[in-house]
């Protein structure tokens, strides 16, 4: 079977796992200060704040702005629930936008969808592609409007060799399935002091002393298990970033005469780090995209729809989203399909899968 998805944990990692173990300091050690330095350094950020994943990443970040009941906040509808649930979770209203030829959102709705009561533009570097994260700083200037970047998907990926996360407040999640992971976690990154004190105490029960409580806060800890497998996790991202984009490249040129496959948009000033290699299937494939499934299941290959309703289609969002007309959204989510294309996909998985594309026998 080729999953659409595997984590890797060492030898190394489970030895640092059963070390944390044993030395009973299993919550607030030492290793969870040392993750965040060394991911603050990576991202090139003066701060970063472990968080128990990477919902809590962006409820925090939202709360630490100030982001609060009556206020708006701008994301797109293409991306996973959690995107929209985090503004849910302060009060606020998701503005929904639609979406660019990089499956990001697209700046021009962005524009048009600015109100008075706009107090944050959210975007999703989604798959790991950069949005167009330079317009969108220009833009939240010119409105002084916050910026939060939902970097769930894009570790390591880069705008103008800047990566993401540093723009804004960055937001990303280490769950299984990420690019690295420390089963679940996440992490918020920011230059400002502020809202780096302000995390902290969110995330700790508002608690600066023990059992003194300052502001309202939720249990959001990171634990020093997690901590230490998420540090040596961080020291493999870019070997296996670059595998990624080693293999999303050779599987971009297997499928490049296939008639009615979209393979994905890539920038000479973006670094895409291709958590996910989706290709979009349009009506002039030889097959529906349901069957292609099939045959890929049918031949041990997992593939997935990332996602196949947006979220102002949910039923959960039926009151914002009823009326709502997002084109682009709406015709790719008929559209596209994941393919494994992680690090431990190897040449001969990329050519398997490309030739039952292709829909030659197996
Ligand atoms: C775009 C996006 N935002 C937010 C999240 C939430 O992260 P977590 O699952 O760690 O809570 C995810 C995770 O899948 C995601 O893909």
């Amino acid at each position: 079977m080729i999953p659409i998805a595997k984590p890797i944990f060492d030898d190394e990692m489970i030895a640092a796992a059963a070390d944390v173990l044993k030395s009973g300091m299993v919550v607030q050690g030492k290793k969870v200060g040392e993750f965040e330095e060394n991911f603050a350094g990576y991202i090139g950020v003066k701060y970063a704040i472990a968080i128990s994943n990477g919902t809590a990443a962006l409820h925090t970040a939202l709360l630490s702005h100030k982001i609060k009941a009556g206020d708006e906040v701008v994301v797109p509808s293409f991306s996973f629930i959690a995107t929209a649930n985090s503004v849910m979770m302060c009060g606020a209203k998701p503005v929904f936008v639609d979406i660019s030829e990089d499956f990001c959102i697209d700046i021009e709705d962005v524009k048009e969808k600015i109100t008075s009561r706009t107090k944050a533009i959210m975007p999703v570097h989604l798959y790991g592609q950069p949005c167009d994260i330079k317009a969108l700083v220009d833009l939240a200037e010119d409105h002084q409007i916050i910026l939060i970047e939902d970097a769930a998907q894009a570790h390591g990926a880069e705008f103008s060799t800047k990566k993401v996360g540093s723009f804004g407040t960055g937001c990303f999640s280490f769950y299984a399935t990420k690019n690295m992971t420390t089963i679940e976690g996440g992490m918020i990154t920011t230059n400002d002091k502020k809202v780096c004190e302000r995390a902290k105490l969110i995330r700790d029960h508002g608690m600066p002393k023990r059992y003194v409580h300052t502001v309202f806060g939720y249990n959001y800890r990171m634990n020093d298990v997690q901590a230490a497998i998420g540090l040596l996790q961080l020291k493999h991202l870019d070997e296996w970033n670059n595998t990624r984009i080693k293999n999303a490249d050779l599987l971009t040129s297997l499928l490049s005469d296939v008639k009615g496959v979209i393979t994905p948009k890539t920038y000479p000033n973006r670094k895409h780090v291709f958590h996910q290699y989706t290709i979009r299937i349009t009506p002039e494939f030889r097959t529906t995209r349901e069957k292609l499934i099939e045959e890929l299941r049918a031949n041990d290959i997992g593939s997935l729809i990332y996602y196949p309703i947006p979220i102002h289609k949910q039923k959960l969002y039926e009151n914002i989203g009823l009326n709502l007309s997002l084109p682009k959204t709406e015709q790719v989510v008929k559209e596209v399909l994941s393919l494994p294309i992680h690090p431990s996909v190897k040449k001969e998985d990329l050519d398997k899968i490309a030739n039952v594309i292709k829909g030659r026998e197996e």
